[in-house]
């Protein structure tokens, strides 16, 4: 933890800023999508549904299908790549969603939002400063869902921990319990959680390794050679695993939800 940004070193903006580079932006669609039982469910969250804020929307893996079950959404994310990636997919260019390019720290957010959302994203973001803004542009049933997609067990993950340790350009990484440290903070008062899934995904050895690529530490911009080397070291292990190319997976999707602090937090310190 620095006591000039109050969060670890490994989620600074400078890391933050490789969701910037074009590679990323485009290695982006070989994540899973977010299952519609996980987009059903973050409907019946929300009273009405209105107006949803996406918060570091990236692509609008959730913005875009989130704007077929609710009359607007709000999509922010401060990386140009990433939007103009989201714009040319399917639902990209919907009536009701709205791109905007910016950070959430500098963004002025509407008001009366039915419902936020924040997946895989919150942790890049000044938590002291964005969670009140958020509180203040939530109606008063409002909630903020925090979402995250994990593949379930494999075969190959102790291995692959290790290929990531190896070739991750983020070396500053340590575990952290964001959610413990916002409710520390009096930042969130979770609700209740769900963990969605298994949602059994088939993907191919290529577009597995491809989707690294989209990960923090791994922007092929940055790797350089290395990312020659990793892609090689992944794919050696994987092939054993694979049926002619593929891969049999679990997605599972966990959102947390509860409400954010209205107001800023001054008095509270870690
Ligand atoms: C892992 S992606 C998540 C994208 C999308 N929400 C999803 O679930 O697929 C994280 C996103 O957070 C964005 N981000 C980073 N810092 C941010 C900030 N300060 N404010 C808003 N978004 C930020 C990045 O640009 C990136 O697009």
């Amino acid at each position: 933890m620095n006591s000039s940004t109050n969060k670890p070193r490994y989620l600074w903006p400078d890391y933050a800023r490789q969701f910037e580079d074009r590679g990323v932006a485009a290695a982006y669609r070989h994540r899973h999508p977010y299952p519609d039982e996980v987009l059903d469910f973050l409907s019946t969250l929300a009273a009405q549904r209105n107006l949803v804020l996406d918060l570091g929307c990236g692509t609008g893996d959730l913005a875009r299908p989130l704007a077929t079950r609710f009359r607007a959404v709000a999509a922010l994310d401060p990386s140009a790549a990433m939007i103009e990636v989201g714009q040319s997919l399917p639902g990209g260019t919907r009536e009701g969603l709205q791109w905007i390019c910016a950070t959430a720290e500098d963004c002025r957010f509407p008001e009366h939002c039915d419902l936020a959302t924040a997946g895989e994203s919150l942790h890049w973001m000044d938590w002291e400063q964005v969670l009140p803004k958020v509180g203040q542009s939530l109606t008063a049933e409002g909630m903020l869902a925090i979402l995250t997609r994990r593949i379930g067990p494999t075969a190959w993950q102790a291995a692959e921990h290790e290929i990531i340790r190896h070739f991750s350009t983020n070396r500053d990484y340590a575990p952290f319990n964001m959610l413990e440290e916002l409710h520390k903070r009096g930042l969130f008062r979770q609700i209740s959680r769900r963990k969605l899934g298994p949602t059994p995904v088939r993907q191919s050895v290529d577009d597995y390794i491809e989707r690294r690529h989209s990960q923090n530490g791994f922007a092929r911009e940055t790797m350089g050679a290395a990312a020659a080397e990793h892609d090689e070291a992944l794919r050696n292990l994987l092939r054993p695993h694979a049926d002619e190319g593929m891969l049999e997976l679990d997605l599972f999707v966990t959102v947390v939800w509860g409400r954010p602090a209205a107001e800023a937090r001054s008095d509270v310190k870690d």
